[in-house]
């Protein structure tokens, strides 16, 4: 009997997706001595090129794990492993960090400093529970991973009858705007039946445009892209609202 619950049941599951611009999912498993644990679902972003890298994951709901163990390597040189810091779902500074994410999931997050350009790592995410573990494996390269956090202080106000002048700033977070410097893009459409237009900025960094359009009321958001197409652009900025009135 003894011998029979000391058995480890080892289950490996291999994912393999290709997702342009996306951290790699290598492997995920379980290793277990009763009911198997769900494996954490990792996601990795740098959100200010080239220091700031975090990965971030969901805590299960119903049967939280002890506690977690996230450690990194480089892919060539998976000997050197080094721990990934680990910021718990509601504390102050994952406030911070999640006030740009729309998930309502309470996420785990870790903290990598330092990472070497041009580099593959590996991030192994390991959940552990009573009696049981189990972990993530994914696989990224910082360039791939870059997503800037939305720009900020976004206005839209009539240039003249006809034209607006859309006006935002950067995102506070992307630290290295002089080295790494962004562009963006534009979406908008109209409040009604809105079919959505963007418009692309660039290859020069601005942070306005104006615009020629037709009467009507409009919502603009932005996105804040690298300037040299390193990841994706970020995550759309709230909404602003302005209405062209009709002149006769
Ligand atoms: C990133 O951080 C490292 C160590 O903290 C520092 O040496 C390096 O200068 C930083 N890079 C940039 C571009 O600030
Ligand atoms: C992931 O990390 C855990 C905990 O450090 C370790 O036990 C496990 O062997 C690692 N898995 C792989 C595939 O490296």
């Amino acid at each position: 009997m003894a011998a029979i619950a000391g058995r480890v049941c080892v289950t490996v599951v291999l994912l393999v997706c290709v997702l342009g611009g996306q951290a790699l999912d290598l492997l995920m498993g379980t290793t277990t001595s009763g009911n198997s644990p769900s494996t954490p679902t990792v996601r990795c972003r740098c959100a200010s090129y080239p220091n700031v890298t975090l990965c971030s994951w969901p805590e299960p709901p119903h049967h939280p794990p002890t506690h977690y163990v996230a450690t990194y390597s480089e892919r060539h040189r998976q000997s050197v492993t080094k721990h990934c810091h680990l910021v718990q779902p509601g504390s102050s500074s994952s406030d911070v960090i999640s006030a740009s994410s729309s998930s309502s999931d309470r996420l785990w997050h870790c903290h990598m400093p330092s990472l070497k350009l041009l580099t593959d790592y590996i991030i192994n995410v390991t959940a552990v529970y009573s009696g049981s573990s189990s972990f993530h494996l994914s696989s990224f390269m910082l360039e791939d991973i870059v997503k800037p956090d939305p720009p900020v202080d976004v206005t839209v106000s009539p240039r003249d009858s006809k034209r607006l002048l859309v006006q935002w700033s950067p995102p506070p977070t992307w630290s290295h705007l002089d080295i790494f410097p962004l562009k963006y893009q534009i979406k908008y459409q109209r409040e009604s039946r809105g079919i959505p237009r963007s418009y692309n900025l660039g290859p020069i960094e601005s942070n306005w445009v104006v615009l020629k359009l037709k009467p009507g009321a409009y919502l603009f958001q932005v996105c804040a892209k690298e300037l040299l197409n390193l990841g994706e652009c970020s995550d759309w900025s709230s909404p602003v609202k302005i209405a062209i009135p009709r002149t006769r």
